[in-house]
């Protein structure tokens, strides 16, 4: 008797667990505001930036993107906090990511270009290519990126996982490869720009210190981006997060942007639009609660950031006029021409592994030099970073090589979860050259 009244509290104690574990996580605020530092990341903040200067630019003055992850357009879309967001912005419906999966989306929009990579692997991207951080630095054009989560020596030491879908909580909810500047070596490398790479306790500090830079990407956690959770997870999340930053002078202050987006829709198989709001104040007063079908992309974030500030060019995808359109409600002011193209000339932006690229193992070619003869959005020329070899351009790179098919072991591991960037570059350079 008492035994089976036993089997039996114990059959329903597991019933309540199964119960609780199928049961949605719910998004638990990690502080009393996104302003206060909490011990529930893993430092608090020890320095602020010191950017009180303010570079005028044509239509904003500052930018605050926002990337969440992996969600349709339509789910967003029809998500309370979405929906009431978009009546304070212009709602982009044909805003595009630019392949599959994650990383490469992220590269891209620091980069100009995503490499090839088709994968979420650990890359350092060697520090002769050149990323938008030149390009704002260039005109004493402030930043940082403040990474939800990450250790305050992050940059360096927090690992990539090895697993695509990490075990359930706890476990790192930062992740490396949603941190683009911190995979560029030109940026992370640099003592004076890697400090630029911040904690959100970092985020408040700056806030409230009122020293918040004028272009900042923030990358939220894996459960609050919609990545391992829900759109209504992430949708909790703004409301803590964002809400109260948009009454914010000190965020939100006089002629700022804050693109809401995300990184990449929720499978390959359609084209892969994605979200995006444009919203802040310098989003004017009549074009607030309007949507925008301009075809744009990660790339039309740094073509519109160089046509605003008038800045030098990457010369890379940023300069292809067919993926690289100005917001309208910036190149409308500034006079840019954007271009209109046919639908059969439309690019497909699910494409995944049929690009090469030095971060491509199956159709590897080294990196180039940009094309030295753009013309980006911006006006200026082409910006180039000590080290690169101008000759190699696009047209002079050898036919991709089949790296897997080659199967070298040393000094590079060609299996997926261990290949580095660095190693392919090294291999591209000294041994691949010589033995093809
Ligand atoms: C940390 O988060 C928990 C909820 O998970 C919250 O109860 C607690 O107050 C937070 N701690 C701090 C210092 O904010
Ligand atoms: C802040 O703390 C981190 C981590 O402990 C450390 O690496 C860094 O040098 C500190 N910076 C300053 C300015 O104290
Ligand atoms: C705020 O920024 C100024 C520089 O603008 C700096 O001198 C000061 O130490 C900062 N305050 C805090 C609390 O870090
Ligand atoms: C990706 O976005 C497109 C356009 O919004 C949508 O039609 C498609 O269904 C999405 N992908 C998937 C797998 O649902
Ligand atoms: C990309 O999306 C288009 C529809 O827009 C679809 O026809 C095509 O099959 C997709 N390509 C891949 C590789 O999934
Ligand atoms: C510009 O973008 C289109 C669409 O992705 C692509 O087909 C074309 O090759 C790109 N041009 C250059 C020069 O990269
Ligand atoms: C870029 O730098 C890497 C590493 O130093 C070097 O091997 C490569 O040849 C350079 N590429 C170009 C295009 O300059
Ligand atoms: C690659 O090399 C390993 C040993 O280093 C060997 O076991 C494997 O069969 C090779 N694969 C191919 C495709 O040659």
């Amino acid at each position: 008797m008492t035994r089976r009244l036993l089997s039996a509290l114990l059959l329903c104690t597991s019933a309540i667990h199964l119960a609780f574990a199928a049961t949605a996580q719910v998004f638990v605020p990690p502080s009393t505001g996104p302003l206060v530092q909490t011990a529930n990341y893993t430092s608090f903040s020890n320095f602020t930036l010191d950017d009180r200067k303010v570079v005028k630019g044509r239509v904003f003055d500052r930018i605050v993107q926002v990337w969440l992850e992996n969600t349709d357009f339509e789910t967003a879309a029809s998500t309370p906090i979405f929906e009431s967001l978009a009546e304070q912005g212009i709602l982009l419906t044909n805003f595009n990511s630019v392949t599959h999966p994650s990383e490469p989306n992220y590269i891209a929009a620091i980069g100009g270009d995503f490499f090839g990579s088709h994968d979420d692997n650990m890359y350092h991207i060697p520090s002769n290519i050149s990323t938008v951080v030149d390009l704002l630095e260039d005109k004493d054009i402030s930043w940082a990126t403040y990474q939800e989560n990450m250790d305050a020596d992050g940059p360096h030491r927090s690992p990539q996982p090895t697993t695509p879908t990490p075990p359930p909580p706890p476990y790192p909810y930062y992740m490396r490869k949603h941190n683009g500047p911190v995979i560029f070596d030109a940026i992370s490398q640099d003592a004076s720009r890697a400090r630029r790479i911040r904690t959100f306790n970092d985020f408040a500090a700056d806030v409230v210190n009122g020293t918040l830079p004028q272009w900042v990407f923030v990358t939220p956690n894996m459960v609050n981006d919609a990545h391992d959770t829900t759109i209504d997870f992430a949708a909790s999340f703004l409301e803590y997060w964002l809400v109260p930053l948009l009454t914010d002078p000190r965020v939100n202050g006089e002629r700022t942007l804050i693109l809401l987006t995300f990184d990449e829709n929720h499978t390959g198989t359609e084209q892969n639009r994605v979200w995006t709001l444009a919203l802040g104040t310098a989003i004017p007063l009549n074009l607030r609660g309007t949507t925008d079908d301009t075809l744009y992309t990660h790339y039309s974030t740094i073509s519109t950031v160089e046509n605003n500030w008038g800045l030098n060019s990457l010369g890379r995808q940023d300069t292809n006029a067919s993926v690289s359109n100005v917001f309208a409600f910036v190149a409308d002011k500034t006079g840019h021409k954007n271009v209109v193209l046919p639908p059969n000339e439309i690019p497909q932006f699910n494409l995944s592994a049929v690009v090469p690229g030095p971060l491509n193992s199956a159709l590897f070619v080294p990196f180039s030099a940009p094309n030295l003869h753009a013309r980006g959005a911006g006006g200026g020329s082409v910006l180039i970073r000590p080290g690169l070899d101008k000759t190699l351009t696009p047209d002079k790179l050898p036919k991709p090589v089949n790296m897997i098919a080659l199967n070298r072991t040393t000094p590079f591991q060609m299996s997926p979860a261990t290949v580095d960037g660095r190693h392919i570059i090294a291999c591209a350079d000294a041994q691949c050259s010589n033995t093809s």
